[in-house]
């Protein structure tokens, strides 16, 4: 099944609960939270306490913790308690990977490794078998709204044919510059967990004259589109042909899970 994976990363802050229950009501299904530390990447983002709060206002949704982090060991237990469900660690920072996915296994989390654009997908052989998912980073992990690097594509089909050869269950996550331009093609490599942040939220920014519930509708709308756009639609072609309109409409017959049938079948 392919699902939506809303991150908060690019959410105004201020608002975030209400950010990101409004992208979960527009057809997300998990909750992508990017933890970053300014050393694995130089960015700095959100702790524990933050995943605990959002855990007191989102209650149906499971938490995707990416730790972007050095040493992630050290924290696993703390992002466990804080509500993550999904762990994920980078494979360039884990000295010791089998012993850390074993490690958040452990903590009653599902366990989950990363692969930046420079690694091979076979430096993760090893693991395959132990891991819920695979992350894909399709940007260098650090910052959200960065264009997508389309070699992200081949290592998916790599995983898929792996996975179908020996027998494995994990799943296919992608993570960056997913947009209404590259969400075909992702779909179409293999990939069902589709990690957007700025495709999604970015809208939320304030612009002048817009009324209160605008915010809402556009992540609405956004992040069902991602669900539904046709191969190179762009954002532009999209408006001028009034196809949200349609969407918008087609919202209000259909249920999330037709959505998401139209979605596999492209
Ligand atoms: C980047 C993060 C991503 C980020 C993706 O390091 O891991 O999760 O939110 O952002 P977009 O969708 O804006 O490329
Ligand atoms: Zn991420």
């Amino acid at each position: 099944m392919i699902e939506l994976v809303p991150s908060i990363l690019s959410a105004n802050f201020a608002q975030l609960g209400a950010e990101a229950l409004a992208a979960i009501d527009g057809g997300g299904t998990v909750l992508h939270l990017d933890v970053m530390d300014g050393h694995f990447v130089p960015n700095l983002t959100i702790g524990p306490p933050v995943v605990a709060s959002l855990r007191k206002a989102i209650a149906k949704v499971p938490f995707d913790c990416h730790l972007m982090i050095e040493n992630p060991d050290d924290y696993i237990g703390a992002f466990a308690e804080a509500g993550a469900n999904w762990i994920s660690v980078h494979q360039e920072a884990c000295v010791h990977l089998n012993r850390t996915l074993h490690l958040i296994a452990s903590h009653g989390c599902e366990p989950a490794v990363v692969i930046n654009p420079a690694t091979p997908v076979h430096m993760l052989d090893e693991v395959l078998d132990i891991v819920h998912h695979v992350l894909v980073m399709s940007v260098n992990p650090g910052f959200g709204a960065q264009k997508f690097i389309p070699g992200a594509l081949r290592k998916i089909e790599t995983l898929v044919q792996i996975r179908e050869r020996r027998g494995l269950s994990f799943r296919i996550e992608v993570d960056g510059g997913v947009d209404l331009t590259t969400v075909s093609d992702v779909v179409r490599a293999g990939a069902e967990l589709l990690v957007a942040g700025n495709a999604v939220l970015s809208c939320c920014k304030p612009r002048a004259g817009r009324r209160p519930c605008a915010l809402r509708l556009n992540v609405l709308e956004l992040t069902s589109l991602l669900l539904v756009v046709p191969r190179q639609t762009t954002v532009d072609e999209i408006g001028r042909s009034r196809h949200i309109v349609r969407v918008r409409r087609r919202q209000k017959r259909r249920n999330r899970c037709d959505i998401f049938r139209f979605a596999e079948a492209l």
